[in-house]
Parts: structure tokens; sequence; C-alpha cells
């Protein structure tokens, strides 16, 4: 249990002049379904979770940053504030605060920002694809408005916030989409939100009665700001070269003067196809499993050179080329689950949500190749243990499953994981946690 009055002592004892601090929190979350498609502005169903990052703070006049965390495992940082902010290392957790100070910097136009005093503390696991870093700069971002005296829904509201985030959390050098900052700020308890993009919105959908969201964790750690930033932006890099493929394809077929300027649009944009239309483009643009850097520029009127510098950046590609087909396979089959995922919850059939799930984790390790061996055995063994529906969350690469379990077998699940799974690599409890569909960030009163 996070303990809000020890994080506020702590503060006033490290921050001795600072005076009494704000506090404010914000949730991590659980994606249910719809994975490796945000950033494509296709949508998500996700939740924030009972788990949190807590803040308590208090504004500097002389623009200074100090960042403190009561956890373990998180250096003290001090930097200046500034309308450009450099940034530490690859994978040092201060990025995340740079990232957010600096967006607000922009959005607001600061030429002199103020600074602050920041001690933070959480209870989501690491590098676990449950967004604590995500949670980190949205709990910041709310301190920071604090300082600003700016006021959240009257100077900006959260879907502004939560988009203004989803840009500056880039800064880390990670290209994600924007489902983790839409959820920390706009959930609503006992609910999942299916969210879209391109306008951000959300449609709430009430959780399963007598059936728990469990989340596993597999013990891989995926850093997505560190060693595992590479093969997360594979996919959203790759996507970029897919749709100007597949945009030139839909030249010939449609209209010589659309814009595709990402995949959500061929379904939501100027012409609205179907799903078997949009099956029909990708069978014609990708009539081979890999696409090389050649085979690209050819198609596209351009150097193998400019493919980088538009799309690819410093993705490494093989000889055989990239393996587009199946990756458009997992965005057009994935959209399509989350439609029948929200409608399933919506009309109580948790047998049907569960199924989806589980074909979502096949999608996401055989066509998107975000998978590894011990999130497969994990999600094997889950099906096995009882879960009516088990898949990656987040990322992938390593990090937690969610799972559908009826709550009255809950005890029995954990016990066949704990013997399946776990045995031999958990010591003590197997890392399984039952969460519930928490609220959005906000700000907390002093204790
Ligand atoms: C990370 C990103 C999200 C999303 C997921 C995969 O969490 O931050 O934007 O792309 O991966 O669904």
């Amino acid at each position: 249990m996070l303990n809000t009055q020890h994080l506020c002592e702590a503060f006033s004892a490290h921050f001795p002049g600072s005076g009494a601090p704000g506090l404010c929190r914000a949730p991590g979350r659980v994606n249910l379904i719809g994975e490796h498609v945000d950033y494509n502005g296709l949508p998500v169903l996700p939740i924030a979770i009972d788990r949190e990052i807590r803040a308590a703070f208090a504004a500097r006049k002389d623009g200074k940053v100090q960042l403190r965390s009561l956890d373990a495992g998180f250096p003290p940082a001090d930097f200046h504030n500034a309308r450009k902010i450099p940034p530490s290392a690859p994978g040092a957790w201060e990025n995340y605060a740079k990232a957010a100070i600096q967006g607000l910097n922009v959005l607001f136009n600061m030429e002199n920002p103020p600074g602050l005093d920041i001690m933070v503390t959480g209870d989501i696991p690491v590098a676990a694809g449950l967004s604590s870093s995500s949670a980190l700069v949205v709990a910041i971002s709310l301190a920071y408005l604090r300082v600003l005296g700016k006021t959240l829904e009257k100077d900006i509201t959260r879907i502004k916030l939560a988009e203004c985030l989803a840009e500056a959390e880039q800064y880390v050098g990670t290209r994600g989409g924007g489902m983790d900052q839409a959820i920390i700020l706009l959930a609503r308890e006992g609910h999942a939100a299916k969210i879209d993009f391109h306008p951000l919105r959300t449609a709430f959908v009430p959780t399963f009665k007598d059936y728990v969201f469990v989340v596993c964790d597999s013990l891989v750690k995926a850093r997505k700001s560190g060693g595992a930033r590479h093969a997360y932006n594979e996919g959203p890099l790759s996507c970029r070269l897919l749709c100007a493929l597949v945009e030139k394809t839909a030249r010939m077929v449609f209209d010589s003067e659309v814009e595709i300027a990402r995949l959500g649009d061929l379904w939501h944009g100027p012409l609205c196809l179907t799903d078997k239309e949009v099956s029909e483009l990708f069978e014609q643009t990708f009539p081979d499993s890999h696409v090389t850097l050649d085979k690209a520029a050819h198609r596209l009127e351009i150097t193998p050179n400019e493919i980088r510098e538009r799309f690819l950046g410093d993705l490494p590609v093989p000889a055989e080329g990239l393996p587009l087909k199946a990756r458009a396979r997992h965005q057009l089959t994935e959209y399509r689950r989350v439609e029948t995922a929200r409608d399933a919850m919506l009309a109580g059939q948790p047998d049907v949500f569960g199924a989806l799930m589980t074909a979502s984790h096949r999608s996401c390790a055989d066509d998107y190749r975000v998978s590894c061996p011990e999130l497969d055995r994990l999600v094997d063994a889950a099906l096995q243990a009882g879960a009516i529906g088990a898949r990656l969350t987040g990322a992938g690469f390593g990090g937690c499953t969610v799972n559908l379990t009826p709550a009255k077998q809950m005890l029995q699940f954990k016990e066949n994981l704990d013997n399946s799974y776990y045995r031999g690599i958990a010591h003590g409890s197997a890392p399984i946690h039952v969460v519930q569909p928490a609220s959005g960030a906000s700000y907390l009163d002093t204790p």
C-alpha cells in the first residue's frame, strides 16, 4: 500500500524550505486488447489499474528541478528547467520528467520556466508493460501544471494534455502511440475505455461481473527506453513504410490524389473502406511476405536512402526485407478484434472476449512478432490454469500478460501457475495481481 503521509514527511525532511507540498497520483494501465495499433491511429481497449505513482511537489523560483524517489533504483536527479532541456543518457529515469516538463514548456510557450522540488513513489512494477513510465510522465505533468498556476480542465483539458504528453514522451526516443497517456488521464473507475485517435476520444464500457483481469509478470524485463527501444520502434517505423506503400496502391485503385497519413485513415479517412476492401488493398500491395529496401524504393520511385530518411531511420533491415505482409495483417485483424471485443464486453460475453484476447496474443506473436518464448509459455500456462483469455500486454518482448479469469477460480488459477510457469523461477509468491479498473490521474488532498 502506498503511504501518502510517509511521502509528504519524506518530502518535507528532504526539502525543508519548501513548505507543505501539493500531491497528485497517476495510475498504471493494462491494455486488454488492441496492441501495437495506436500509432497507426487504430483503436485500443485498456483500463487504468489500482497501481499508481504518487508525487509530492512544490515550486522553486530558481528554475532548478530536483527530482527524488522513495523507491530503490531511481537515483536523485537535478537539472535546470528550460524551454529545451538536454536529455540524460538513454534509459535514465529523469528523462520522463524532462519529457513532461519540456512538453508543457513548449505548449504554454514558457521562456523562463520555474523549477520544482518533487518526490515520487509508486507500486507499478517497472519494465513490466504496465506503463509505469507514462504514469510518471503524467504525474510530473500534473505537478508542473500546478507549479505553472494552470488548472486542469480549465486551462487545459485532459484530452489536450494526453495529446501533448503523447507527443512529449517521444523525447525518450520511443515512437509510442497515444494509448498510455490517454487512459492514464481519461480512465473511469470500473470501466474499460475504447480509445480512438485523431481526434482523441473515449467510449467507456463497464467491465465483466464475476470475472477479473489478472496480470502475470513473465519476469523478463523489457525497458522501452533502454534495451527494448529498438525492438519496439521497429513496429512504428516499419508501419510508416507500410502505410506509404499502401497509399501508393490506393492511389492506383481509388483516387490518384488520396492521402493516407496513417493506416487508420483507410477506414476513417476519405476512402471509408470496409475491412474487405482494406484486406484486398493489402493483398495487392504485399504479394510477397517481405519487402526489401530496393523493392520499396522502386515502388515509391525514390532511392533506398530516401526510404531510410523518410520512414525507417536507423532501423536495421535484413537482406530478405521487412515482413510487411504479416504486419499489415495484424493491423487489420487486431482492429476487428478490438471492435468485436468492445461489443462482447457491452453484451456481457466474457467467453467471446477471452477468445479474442487469446487470438490477439497469437497475432502479436506470429504476425507482429512482439512476443518472446517466455510470454508465449506464460499465455499457454494461464489458459491451462483456468484463464478464459490470455495475452501479452503493452509493448511486448517481456513484461506482463493479462488474463481473464472467473473471480471464484482465482486462487486455483494462482496455485496452478505457481506449479507450472513460476515453478523454480519465482522466489516467494508468484508475481500475479488481480487489477481493478481505476480512475484517471488526479490531485490528492494533503493528509
Ligand atoms: C507501448 C506504447 C503504446 C503502444 C503499446 C503497444 O506501451 O507506449 O503507445 O504502442 O506499446 O500497444
